[in-house]
């Protein structure tokens, strides 16, 4: 089992539940977190830091997000070097999309479009 990052967190990234992993499991993209399946070790003390409860167990997710139990996995080990086992700032439009529903397609995979997208506007 693990425990498994859902829609919620985009672009909001508030960053508390990466503060108390025990076991550092948490991995960073441009707007949302994922947690690494291999490292967690189901202690359940990150779930009541997200402040838009987006963390549950593999075994309680939310039909309509299945998919992220696929996804973490997947964007753990694309930002495999992307540690993140402290809070920081939220992204800065939080409040605004912790409202939003259906937000998966605002998903960034890659740091590097981030980066060109800054670097653009
Ligand atoms: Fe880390 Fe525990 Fe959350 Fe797993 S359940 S990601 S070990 S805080
Ligand atoms: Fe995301 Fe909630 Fe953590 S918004 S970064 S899962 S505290």
């Amino acid at each position: 089992m693990a425990y498994v990052v859902t829609e919620p967190c985009i672009r909001c990234k508030y960053t508390d539940c990466a503060a108390v992993c025990p076991v550092d499991a948490f991995r960073e993209g441009p707007n949302f977190l994922a947690i690494n399946p291999d490292e967690c070790i189901d202690c359940d003390a990150c779930v009541s830091e997200c402040p838009v409860n987006a963390i549950y167990p593999d075994d309680e997710v939310p039909e309509e997000w299945e998919d992220y139990i696929e996804l973490n996995d997947r964007l753990s080990q694309k930002w495999t070097t992307q540690v993140i086992n402290e809070a920081k700032d939220p992204l800065p439009d939080a409040e605004e999309w912790a409202e939003v529903e259906h937000k998966r397609e605002y998903l960034k995979e890659e740091w590097d479009d981030e980066a060109a997208v800054s670097a653009n506007s």
